[in-house]
C-alpha cells in the first residue's frame, strides 16, 4: 500500500498545471533575475526575454504557488528558490528541473506505451545525446557528492588496491572511494563522449593521477585489467535482465579471487504490498529510456549469485548489495 489519497490529494494530483508553470519559470530561470533583489514584471521580462504581458500572469501563479512574494508589484524570491534555483547558489539545482522539463513531450506518450508495450525512445541517451548525458551527470554528481562520502564509510576497503568503477559517469564515486582510501587507484571506464566530462570533474578535484579513465562499453569491450573491487552504480535500470546478467557475469570475470562487488541501483523492494518509491521512477524508465527498469531486489541478487559471487549483503535498503568472489574463484 503507498500512501493515503484523500479526495483533495486525488485533484492535486490530476492537476499537473502547477508542475508545469513551476518548470517554466526554471527554464526562464526566473529565479536567477530575482537573485539582487525585487523586480518589477517589466524589469523581469526584460532580463529573461519574454512578453511582459503573459509573464506577469505567470509570476502572479508562481505567487500564488508560494515560489515567490509579490509586494507593491514588486516580485521577490522566497528563501527556498534563492537557495536552490539561482543559478550562482552553490545548491542550485535546477539541471535536475530541466531534465524532467525535458521529458515533458514523452510523458504525454505514456498511455500508448502502456497499451502497445512500445518505446517512445531508441538507444541510449548517454550515446545519442551526450549534452543531455552531460546534465544527467550534474544532477547525478551534485546528488552523489552528498551519499558517496556516506557509502565510502560503511563499506570498509582499506584492505584493497584497486578499483573498477564500470560507467563511472561524473567520477563522483571513484573520487569518494581514493580520498576515503589512500592505497586505493581506481579505473573509471565509460563511454569515450562520457569521458569529456569526467576529466573536466578529475581536473578539478586535482585527482586525475588516482583515477585512470578508460573508453569503451561495457556490454561490448573487454575491460582492462582484474580488480580488488568492482563498482557498477545506476546502471543496471538502463538494461534489460540479460544485459544485466552478462554484464555482472563479465564483473566476476573481472574481479580478483577475494575481491569484492559492490552494486548500487534503484531496486523494488520485492515486498508485493509496496514496492516503494522506485516504482514510480521506473515509470520514468518507462517513458524516457529504450529499455530501462527498476528491478526487484532478488533478481540483482540472482544475477549475482548466477555469476559466482557469494556472501551478498544489503548495505542499504533497496540500493545498495554488496557479494564477494571466492579466494579460490576462478575467472
Ligand atoms: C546514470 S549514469 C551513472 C554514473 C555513475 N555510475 C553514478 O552513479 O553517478 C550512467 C553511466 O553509464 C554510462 N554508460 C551507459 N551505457 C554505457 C555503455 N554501454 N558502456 C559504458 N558506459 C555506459 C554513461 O555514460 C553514464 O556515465
Amino acid at each position: 500500500m503507498g500512501r493515503e489519497i484523500s479526495a483533495p490529494a486525488l485533484f492535486q494530483l490530476g492537476y499537473y498545471w502547477e508542475a508545469k508553470i513551476f518548470l517554466t519559470s526554471v527554464r526562464l530561470d526566473i529565479y536567477t533575475a530575482l537573485a539582487k533583489g525585487p523586480k518589477s514584471a517589466a524589469e523581469i521580462a526584460q532580463a529573461v526575454n519574454a512578453d511582459t504581458t503573459s509573464l506577469a500572469r505567470l509570476l502572479d501563479a508562481l505567487v500564488a504557488i508560494g515560489l515567490l512574494t509579490r509586494q507593491e508589484m514588486q516580485y521577490a524570491n522566497t528563501p527556498t528558490v534563492a537557495e536552490f534555483l539561482v543559478k550562482t547558489s552553490p545548491f542550485y539545482l535546477g539541471e535536475l528541473m530541466l531534465l524532467q522539463d525535458e521529458e515533458w513531450e514523452h510523458w504525454g506518450r505514456l498511455e500508448k506505451i502502456v497499451q502497445t508495450g512500445r518505446p517512445n525512445i531508441t538507444g541510449n541517451i548517454f550515446m545519442n545525446r551526450p549534452e543531455i548525458g552531460e546534465l544527467v551527470l550534474k544532477v547525478l554528481h551534485r546528488m552523489g557528492q552528498r551519499v558517496a562520502p556516506i557509502l565510502s564509510e560503511k563499506i570498509d576497503l582499506s584492505p584493497y588496491q584497486t578499483l573498477l568503477d564500470v560507467g563511472g559517469g561524473a567520477g563522483t564515486f571513484s573520487l569518494a572511494f581514493c580520498k576515503r582510501y589512500p592505497n586505493l587507484s581506481a579505473t573509471l571506464f565509460d563511454l569515450p563522449q562520457t569521458l569529456l566530462t569526467t576529466k573536466k570533474h578529475l581536473d578539478e578535484e586535482k585527482m586525475a593521477d588516482r583515477i585512470q579513465l578508460v573508453g569503451g562499453d561495457f556490454n561490448k569491450d573487454l575491460f582492462p585489467g582484474i580488480y580488488d573491487v568492482v563498482f557498477l552504480s545506476d546502471i543496471l535500470h538502463y538494461q534489460t535482465s540479460e544485459e544485466n546478467a552478462a554484464l555482472i557475469q563479465k564483473l566476476y570475470r573481472a574481479t580478483k579471487p577475494g575481491g569484492k562487488i559492490i552494486v548500487k541501483d534503484m531496486l523494488i523492494n520485492p515486498e508485493v504490498s509496496n514496492p516503494g518509491w522506485n516504482a514510480i521512477f521506473s515509470i520514468h524508465l518507462l517513458v524516457y529510456t529504450e529499455k530501462g527498469r527498476c528491478f526487484p531486489e532478488n533478481e540483482v541478487r540472482g544475477w549475482m549469485e548466477q555469476a559466482g559471487f557469494h556472501s551478498i549483503v544489503e548495505v542499504e535498503r533497496n540500493t545498495v548489495l554488496t557479494a564477494v568472489k571466492s579466494k579460490g574463484g576462478l575467472g
